[in-house]
């Protein structure tokens, strides 16, 4: 017994929980998922498993992304950075949807599968479908020799390590590190962006482990903004852009473990429902950083502030039209827009992880929740 609780710590490397542990190791995981990979010094992104496919890939007109959960959520930001940067057509499918609704799908059309696990049953199947269709199914799992990463046509896998913590952190972020190198390739491939663009996308990119840690010295203060909120019934987050999918993600990693009901929205969507539910009691977080459609969410601020919500706005470091609206700010360092998803995404993931903690939760497994979902 003593041995076993003196193992589990071992695993935790001084953390109280998995999850805290996956949270800090970003850096380090997204540098290993593009180490090798980008070799910015030469302005060259190196993934065989790209390059041996790259007709197949410049051949299609659309490219399907078909996943589930959290990584439903990184191929939704996948969705902005393909046709802002590749100019390819992306639609993104829950797999569970996907598999059953007799979708159209062309011999000539790329499906990109996305899955932490490698083993998650609906998007099995979706994948299966669409092979039986003629498609190129290429894989993007964390774990290696999944069974995903074995029924696909190719792939490339995300660097993060093993997540262990049911609620997923690590395997998110690395897979949108992927998801852009394959973007940028293609992009380059396609001529579709500039090669000063080009060169300073994978700069930045090379800088995103050092702003990600600089992200997590947020953690005090989202611990004291989180023991404020802590016992709110409903939390809404909100964001526009390559942002939006990241106010998802948020919802999502605070409904999973601490049982709190939140959504995530556009930001712009607002007017149209949730904004009826705005009061005093109503945390809303607020994802406005510098570039991404910046003003338009400021006056999105401003609508709530006038019906007395309480604003937590996750900002570009240096802000000071948000701070003087918002109840808080939590400041992420400055990066490109497309970028951004990997630095805002971090106090999100602090926000849930403190309040789930102070609700005494089981953090690492929520109820009703499983790390991997092998049936339907
Ligand atoms: C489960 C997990 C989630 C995960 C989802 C998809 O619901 O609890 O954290 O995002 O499955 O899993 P996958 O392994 O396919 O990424």
């Amino acid at each position: 017994q003593e041995l076993q609780l003196n193992l589990e710590q071992i695993e935790k490397g001084g953390y109280d929980h998995f999850m805290l542990k996956e949270i800090h190791e970003q850096p380090s995981a997204i540098f290993d998922t593009f180490r090798g990979r980008l070799l910015s010094d030469k302005g060259i992104i190196k993934m065989s498993g790209v390059e041996d496919n790259m007709k197949r890939f410049l051949n299609a007109d659309r490219i399907i992304i078909v996943a589930c959960g959290t990584s439903w959520h990184a191929g939704l930001v996948a969705e902005y950075i393909f046709e802002d940067l590749a100019r390819i057509p992306v639609e993104v499918e829950y797999a569970s949807e996907f598999r059953y609704r007799n979708p159209v799908i062309y011999e000539k059309d790329v499906v990109i599968a996305i899955s932490q696990s490698g083993e998650t049953a609906d998007t099995l199947a979706a994948i299966k479908l669409a092979k039986s269709k003629g498609a190129f199914v290429f894989g993007v799992c964390n774990v290696v020799g999944s069974t995903i990463a074995r029924e696909t046509d190719a792939g490339a896998y995300t660097h993060a390590g093993p997540e262990i913590g049911v609620a997923s952190t690590k395997a998110f972020t690395t897979q949108i590190t992927v998801l852009t190198l394959i973007a940028l390739r293609l992009a380059r491939a396609k001529g579709t962006i500039s090669s000063s663009d080009y060169r300073l996308q994978l700069l930045e990119l090379e800088l995103i482990p050092d702003k990600v840690k600089k992200a997590l010295e947020s953690d005090d203060l989202v611990k004291s903004i989180a023991a404020i909120y802590k016992d709110a019934p409903n939390m809404l987050y909100l964001g526009r852009g390559f942002n939006f999918p990241v106010a998802l993600e948020g919802a999502l990693k605070l409904k999973e473990i601490s049982y709190i009901h939140a959504e995530g929205y556009p930001a712009a969507e607002m007017k149209h429902g949730p904004i009826a539910l705005i009061d005093e009691n109503m945390p809303i977080i607020v994802i406005a950083t510098k570039k991404g459609h910046y003003e338009k969410v400021v006056s999105n601020i401003q609508e709530i502030k006038s019906r007395k919500g309480k604003i937590i706005g996750i900002v570009t470091e240096g802000d000071e039209q948000v701070r003087a609206l918002a109840d808080h700010v939590i400041e992420v360092p400055e990066s490109l827009e497309s970028l951004s998803p990997l630095l805002t995404t971090i106090p999100l993931q602090l926000l849930s992880y403190h309040i789930a903690l102070m609700l005494g939760r089981n953090v690492d497994q929520p109820r009703n929740l499983a790390k991997a979902v092998t049936v339907e």
